[in-house]
């Protein structure tokens, strides 16, 4: 399918529920549509369930009810979340959970040598993706011993580097400076791909995205029952007057 052709939505989720064991309802009755060339920004209190909505996605966690179609097609079981993480790319909030080579060539060859390509090839497509981001003088370095902002963008190559046609990106500015922040949020405007991406931080979201969404109640609010302010907030009563505290 033509991801490009934005009649058919990328992905389609209709009343997904989802607790962790013990826990309580974290999606609750979820829709989400994401269409053609959407960027949408996902902006929430912590614990809403933005983190937990990705993996769903990705089929990281199974919700107990709920249909969900990716690329126009159901997908439920373990081999068909295997074809959406080959064509999604998912940013994990903690970089920890996404590095695991020796140097950050090794980490970021993994992804395409994965898909099979030739170990000439997947350096060939590391050094371009570490080149776009600005991270080519990093290829021989111990990840781990990495700071975090520069996990940040090293994961991000890993995820680049699998080629994907969607991106997640959960909290992505998170630890960066503000000149590597610049960086990334150029990175995302030259990538004319469709995503969904978790911050708190207007100024890249303004950059980056082109509507906003909230979550609320294990829930998806969409642009017309949020919006932003001049004051630079997304909260749920977006469409009903109401005051601030500091006008109150
Ligand atoms: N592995 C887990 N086990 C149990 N509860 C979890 C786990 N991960 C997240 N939670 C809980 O689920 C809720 C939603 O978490 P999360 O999706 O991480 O929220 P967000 O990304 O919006 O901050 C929170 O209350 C969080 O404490
Ligand atoms: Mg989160």
């Amino acid at each position: 399918m033509d991801i490009l052709n934005n009649k058919q939505p990328i992905m389609e989720l209709k009343g997904i529920n989802f607790a962790y064991p013990g826990g309580r309802q974290v999606l609750n009755d979820l829709d989400f549509t994401l269409s053609g060339n959407d960027r949408i920004g996902l902006v929430a209190a912590n614990g809403s369930g933005k983190t937990t909505l990705f993996h769903v996605i990705m089929g990281l966690l199974k919700p107990s009810s709920g249909s969900i179609k990716i690329f126009g097609k159901p997908v439920c079981k373990e081999k068909d979340f295997r074809d959406v993480r080959r064509r999604i790319g998912l940013l994990f909030q903690d970089a920890d959970d996404q590095l695991f080579s020796p140097t950050v060539l090794e980490d970021v060859a993994f992804g395409p040598l994965n898909l099979g390509k030739s170990s000439f090839e997947a350096l060939e497509i590391s050094r371009k993706t570490l080149a776009f981001l600005g991270m080519s003088e990093f290829e021989d370095r111990i990840t781990f011993k990495l700071s975090g902002g520069e996990k940040r963008m090293i994961s991000l190559a890993t995820v680049l580097a699998m080629e994907p046609e969607v991106l997640l990106l959960d909290e992505p500015t998170t630890g960066l400076d503000n000149s590597t922040r610049e960086t990334l949020a150029r990175v995302l405007d030259t990538l004319d791909m469709p995503l969904i991406l978790i911050s708190h931080n207007p100024d890249f979201l303004a950059v980056a995205t082109d509507k906003i969404y909230s979550m609320e109640n294990g829930r998806i609010l969409t642009d017309e029952q949020v919006h932003f302010h001049y004051h630079y907030h997304a909260h749920s009563r977006g469409a009903i007057p109401h005051k601030h505290k500091e006008q109150q």
